[in-house]
Parts: structure tokens; sequence; C-alpha cells
């Protein structure tokens, strides 16, 4: 591995090497304490974040190395002064190990790929992808139900622009029998793509507005916000926005041994009377972020 850039670009050995390197992490962390010593970690993110910035650097931090970086780099870096994104990071990769890139344009990350001499993380692209949310996503996935190949995943909300959703539903094509339910309304639908590539696997999807039909036929709900910083018409936004909450109601109507995921942040989109339920997996999910990514920056720079 030299750049994580999209999901496509790992096998399924890789993964596999990961999430048992994760595990260790998780339950041995004082085994791991000093290993990333002496090393760097830039975080530069032009978009808002709490789980992946902060996790990342937890991560680093965690295994003995140091962070530096910026948030809002759009306003608090050079950028503000006309700084191409390829001059920023010929910079910052002769200062740092390892460079960690939230940018709002799709594509940022393999342009700054292209001229790095330091592994980058696409740590989400625009509308693009977001390769280490969907690692996270598929080790819960592996974790809460104890198997990956033959899950049943309906992927529900904004599909049209969710990043974790692209790069999990690539990670997931990657294993036997997955079965997709793509719940959104038509505005927000997944792109075709992604169908393109899960009919080239021969993996089976659905496509349906109708959630309550879909809950009691999956093992797992990922369930996305819609992303408003993401349209540029406010009417579309306010067609779809609410149109998807999961409630108790719903719960009633999930598997027993089903989980609910969500990449958070949430909006309106899970009820708060939903986290007490055990099926509820997202803060667990967003805490497997930090093991997952300790793994990854482990791989990296070891
Ligand atoms: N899931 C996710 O990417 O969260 P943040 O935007 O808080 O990093």
């Amino acid at each position: 591995m030299g750049h994580v850039i999209e999901s496509q670009q790992f096998s399924r050995t890789l993964l596999e090497d990961l999430f048992a390197r994760s595990e260790e992490m998780k339950g041995e962390p004082h085994r791991f304490v000093g290993r990333l010593a002496g090393q760097v970690m830039a975080a530069l993110f032009y978009e808002p974040s709490t789980r992946t910035r902060l996790s990342f650097e937890a991560a680093m931090l965690r295994l003995g190395g140091t962070t530096m970086g910026t948030d809002n780099a759009r306003e608090f870096s050079s950028a503000s002064k006309g700084e191409t994104l390829e001059d920023t990071i010929r910079i910052v990769s002769g200062y740092a190990d390892v460079i960690v890139l939230r940018h709002n344009e799709e594509g940022a990350a393999r342009r700054a790929a292209a001229v790095s001499t330091v592994p980058i993380i696409n740590a989400g692209d625009g509308p693009g992808q977001h390769p280490t949310q969907a690692l996270l996503d598929l080790y819960t996935i592996r974790d809460e139900l104890g198997r990956i190949d033959t899950v049943r995943v309906a992927m529900v909300g904004d599909l049209a622009n969710g990043r974790t959703v692209r790069s999990l539903t690539y990670l997931l094509s990657k294993f036997k029998e997955i079965k997709f339910w793509f719940v959104a309304p038509p505005q927000v639908a997944m792109h075709d793509d992604l169908k393109t590539h899960l009919d080239e696997h021969q993996l089976p999807w659905v496509e349906t507005q109708d959630l309550d039909a879909v809950l009691p036929e999956v093992d797992v709900v990922y369930m996305t916000r819609i992303q408003k910083e993401r349209f540029t018409d406010p009417e579309t936004y306010n067609a779809v926005k609410g149109v998807y909450r999961i409630d108790r109601r719903s719960m009633a109507l999930m598997r027993k041994y089903a989980i609910l995921m969500h990449p958070l942040p949430r909006v309106d989109e899970i009820a708060p009377e939903v986290d007490e339920d055990p099926r509820a997996a997202y803060f667990r999910q967003a805490r497997n972020g930090l093991h997952v990514r300790m793994a990854l920056l482990d791989r990296l720079l070891s």
C-alpha cells in the first residue's frame, strides 16, 4: 500500500490482515505503544470533521507518533491565498511521514497522491469516496455479525452524495453472496456506476423507496444523512430532507440480530430513543475507527 485513495484498491487478503491487526490493537493496545515513535502525521482538512480527524490523531498518538495539521484548511491554510492543493501537498510531504486529507472536491486525494512523496490517506473527497470509513464499517459488520459473506445490506438515505456508501459498497463487493437494497428517493438514488460494478460482480441489488418493506429482510441497515452541503438547489434538498427516520417503530420491524449502522454525524434520521437498543451499532462503529486507523497507519509506516 502506497496511498489509500479508494476502496477498490483493497484485496480481500489485505482486508483480512488489517482486521486481524485491528483486533490485536483493540484487545492488547499496550503491545503497540511507541511503534510509530518519531513519525509525524499531517492532517489537512478542507471540510469539517469530528470522527475522522480525531480518530486518526488518537491513532497516531496511541502508536507513539505525533500529529500536526489544519482544520478548515480552505480558510486557515495558504489555500486562502490561492495556493493549489498540489503545491500544498508538495510542501507538507516534506514535513510529514503521512498526510491525511479531507477535501471538498472529488478526485482531490488522487491529485494529492500524484505529487506527494509520502503516503496520502483519503479521508473523504467531496461526494467521491471515504475508504477508511468503509474499512471501519466493514470491520464493524464482521465484529457484530461474525461474518461478511452472505450479509444482506440496506443502504438508506442520500446515496448520490454519500461517499461512505460508495466506498462500503465497493468493499462489500469483494465478498460472497452479498445482497444490496438501495433505499433512497429518486433525487438522491445510487449512481449507475456502482450498480454496474455490482452487476459485473454478479451481486444482486434492489432499488426501492419503501424502507419499511426492506427492514425485515436485512442483516445491516446502513443509514445516512441527507447531505445538505452537497445540494446547490435548496428546493431539491427540502424535497428529500427528513424522508427516512428510524425510530422504535422501525426497530420493531428489523430482525432480532440485525444491526443499525450510521457513519455519523446524524441529523434527524435516527431518533435518539433508538440509541439504547442493542442493535444500534453506530457508537461502537465510530469507536472501531480508532483501532482500524491504528492498524492502517501501522501498515503504512512500520
Ligand atoms: N463519519 C465521518 O466521516 O465523520 P466526520 O465527518 O465527523 O469525520
